[in-house]
């Protein structure tokens, strides 16, 4: 069977990417982000899984306004990084494990889940920027990914209860899956941030601050916020943060916090990340 070996979040912000390809990292305004990733990255390299279920929204790039999946999952055995307008990026295709991906898309329609399924798709930041911060640039990445779209863009998002749920039957999804793969569950986005409208520019850091522990020891209340709670909290894009919870739906009730970091603002958002290992 499969093994669970860990749940990470993290913020997925594009202009980390940026930072990275220009050699930006050591630069004072970037440094503290990057610094807080060094243990997350030997905590990766220790565990080495074999898949990264990563849970992200599309920003616009491989679904537009025209058409938004509450939730879509990749069933490829490649994902092409997308160009996102300033060019491509240096960064070696994704791998699928298609095998893996078609039993857990069976297993959310058996579950009335009902995602869009995507055999052909490109990925956006929210996929890249995460594996980047966790696995570095290698030449091939060492794990193979299997992608979760959740919309967190277009009105109506899902609930947080429904992310929660499906990070339930994720963990029955890897517990029975009939070989020996180590998984790590990725969720992405926020932390606090608005790109548009009157509130462009918010932040708030101590909303931030109680997210990254309360995820690991009070996760009730976050599954329990509304969305517009989320809204109101952490703003119109911190909402990504529901996507926490696939990750935190899927881990058991008591878990240590392994590693914690953060930094505001980075770019224009409240951005860091949490791992966490089950305790039994
Ligand atoms: C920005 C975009 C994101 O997708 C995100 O999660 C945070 C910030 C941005 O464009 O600044
Ligand atoms: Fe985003």
């Amino acid at each position: 069977m499969a093994k669970l070996i860990g749940g990470v979040g993290t913020s997925h912000v594009p202009s980390i990417g940026a930072a990275i390809d220009r050699g930006a990292t050591q630069d004072k305004d970037w440094k503290p982000f990057f610094d807080g990733y060094i243990p997350a990255k030997k905590w990766m390299a220790d565990k080495k899984p074999d898949i990264a279920v990563v849970i992200f929204n599309d920003h616009g790039n491989s679904f537009f306004l025209d058409r938004v999946p509450t939730f879509a999952v990749g069933v490829a055995e490649n994902y092409k990084p997308v160009d996102e307008g300033w060019g491509p990026r240096k960064l070696p295709d994704f791998k699928g494990d298609a095998n893996f991906s078609w039993y857990f898309a069976d297993k959310l329609v058996e579950n009335h889940f009902d995602p869009l399924i995507c055999s052909e798709i490109e990925v956006d930041h929210g996929l890249q920027v995460p594996m980047e911060l966790l696995f570095g640039h290698p030449d091939n990445w060492p794990v193979k990914v299997l992608p979760i779209w959740v919309n967190t863009v277009q009105y109506p998002i899902p609930t947080p209860q429904r992310c929660w749920d499906m990070g339930v039957l994720l963990r029955k999804v890897i517990e029975s899956y009939p070989t020996d793969e180590t998984v790590v569950i990725m969720g992405t986005g926020g932390l606090s941030h608005q790109l548009q409208g009157s509130r462009a520019g918010f932040i708030n850091q101590e909303a931030d601050l109680a997210y990254l522990d309360g995820i690991a020891n009070d996760p009730e209340k976050y599954r329990n916020m509304s969305r517009e709670d989320y809204v109101e909290t952490f703003g119109s894009e911190g909402a990504e943060l529901i996507m926490w919870l696939v990750m935190r739906g899927a881990m058991d009730k008591q878990v240590n916090l392994i590693h914690k970091h953060y930094h505001a603002p980075a770019s224009m958002t409240g951005a860091g990340m949490v791992i966490l290992e089950n305790k039994a």
